[in-house]
């Protein structure tokens, strides 16, 4: 079978970003920063950008191009003893998809809520007892939520439309509609969001400086994770991506555009989520909303915020909730693609066969998070994945590529096809400063989860949900790369 193409370069651009530009983008980075030092966060945010996300990602734009697979084939063709970790990363990018999808169900059912703000006043409450119906315990589940199911079918219908018509014509396709209307309500919500009383005091939150903060380690661990999960990689994404980029294609610049335009948006995003934040202080006379992060940021805090506005709350409502719906969905798309690319090369099957049992597999699957413990579940879940899955991924790409293989080969692969080209700078960041911030992640994070376990969760449900997703994923995938190969591995060029 002929591998698909993207139909051009902004169409590969698109989708990139799309992946790279997701819920991370909205509700953890503003936070982030805010968190980790203000406007000083920005240094090794974007130290972090240039010695490990963009390195990392014209390592993995390279691979995936050179090696033209998904990630399980890629690393194959680059090492028999390898295969493993790609399957690794796409079991990594199969639990994501899997829970990914519920959180983009819920900004339907809002878009919905936002139509007469039936959110009510108390929003923290609304959205956790009347909406979610959240039970005490992860497996206390309580029946399934119909109202979620039903928007989680939408989202899994559109996921199998894209798939399904293949790269061009699905994902080439949505990204290039999502994606523009992304930027445009992000330009209005930003706009609105600083023209609010009190948005300067929370701009002045979210950029004041506190240079002390830059002797921190943690400061810079946070850093270079926010980098990782934002820029998807270590996930197979990337790889994945890049192996539909025609032979001619210019493999540093796209880089460098996904990398900015990535961050870029960040930046906006955290405008105008601490531009409301300030409007709500400003209302309160000075008090510091209770939740700045994560879901409850989206579906309770903003809400809140939106009840408050002198005018246009139902319209700022749809635009906040669609906005999370373009960069959810196409973040969606890429790692489901991820995993419908890995196994359609492993086993020779067609494009329609595969998407169709992916999306009943994961549906399926997906329907644990539209329980009454759905929540708590996925904060286990997401929790490792970040914390340990991702982190220890990339740490192993980083090691095997860049000490046991010959980097210079990619540079010779990459070079006469890009605009212009990597120095000595590139080594040095994938081979040592990478694998010394990821290390002492991966140490920290180990560390940490085993003095202090997450959360009020019990022994019983940290140990399924957590570690045992971590272990089984492992297991999985040494099991898949023991598997014969239905194509030859070797490429011809
Ligand atoms: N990069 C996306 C974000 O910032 C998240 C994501 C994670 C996308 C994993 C795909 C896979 O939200």
């Amino acid at each position: 079978m002929k591998r698909e193409q993207w139909g051009s370069r902004s169409g590969f651009i698109l989708s990139a970003v799309g992946s790279a530009i997701g819920l991370g983008n909205i509700w953890r980075f503003p936070y982030m920063a805010y968190d980790n030092g203000g406007g000083a966060f920005l240094i090794p945010y974007f130290f972090a950008l240039l010695t490990a996300g963009i390195p990392i990602l014209i390592l993995e734009f390279g691979i995936g191009h050179k090696m033209r697979g998904s990630a399980p084939l890629t690393f194959a063709r680059l090492n028999k003893k390898w295969e493993w970790l790609g399957w690794w990363q796409l079991s990594i990018s199969f639990v994501i998809s899997i829970y990914y999808v519920v959180i983009i169900g819920w900004a339907f059912n809002y878009i919905w809520f936002s139509l007469s703000q039936s959110w009510g006043t108390h929003t923290i409450a609304f959205f956790t007892e009347n909406f979610l119906g959240l039970t005490g315990s992860p497996f206390d589940f309580d029946g399934i939520r119909m109202p979620i199911v039903f928007t989680v079918l939408i989202v899994w219908s559109i996921n199998f439309i894209v798939l399904y018509s293949g790269v061009k014509k699905g994902i080439e396709l949505s990204n290039k509609i999502f994606m523009p209307i992304l930027i445009i309500i992000l330009l209005i919500l930003m706009i609105r969001s600083i023209t609010l009383p009190g948005a300067a005091q929370g701009l002045e939150l979210l950029f004041k400086p506190d240079f002390s903060r830059i002797f921190d380690a943690g400061v810079w661990v946070a850093a270079y994770g926010q980098i990782f999960f934002s820029l998807s990689i270590a996930f197979g994404i990337m790889i994945c991506y890049s192996s539909y980029l025609p032979e001619k294609s210019d493999i540093v610049n796209n880089a460098f555009i996904t990398g900015f335009l990535n961050c870029g948006f960040s930046l906006l995003s955290g405008i105008t989520v601490f531009g409301i934040i300030g409007f709500m202080m400003h209302q309160s006379g000075g008090e510091l909303p209770a939740k700045l992060s994560g879901v409850f940021l989206a579906f309770a805090t903003l809400p809140e915020a939106i009840n408050q506005l002198p005018f246009m709350q139902t319209f700022v409502g749809i635009l906040f909730f669609v906005s999370i719906v373009c960069a959810g969905m196409s973040s969606e798309i890429s790692i489901s693609e991820t995993v419908v690319s890995g196994i359609m090369d492993k086993f020779n099957l067609s494009r329609k066969k595969v998407v169709t049992g992916y999306c009943l597999t994961a549906g399926l699957l997906s329907l644990i998070f539209t329980t009454g413990s759905g929540l708590l579940i996925l904060d286990i879940v997401d929790h490792f994945i970040n914390n340990f899955n991702i982190v220890f991924a990339g740490l192993i790409e980083v090691i095997l590529l860049g000490w046991f293989f010959n980097l210079n080969s990619v540079k010779d692969h990459i070079h006469p096809i890009s605009d212009f080209n990597v120095g000595a700078w590139w080594n040095f960041c994938i081979k040592i400063l990478t694998p010394i911030v990821l290390g002492i992640t991966a140490v920290q994070n180990f560390i940490g989860d085993i003095q202090t376990p997450y959360g009020d969760y019990s022994f019983a449900s940290l140990a399924g949900l957590g570690w045992g997703v971590w272990i089984s994923a492992i297991v999985l995938s040494l099991i898949l790369s023991l598997i014969k190969w239905k194509i030859p591995i070797t490429i011809k060029y």
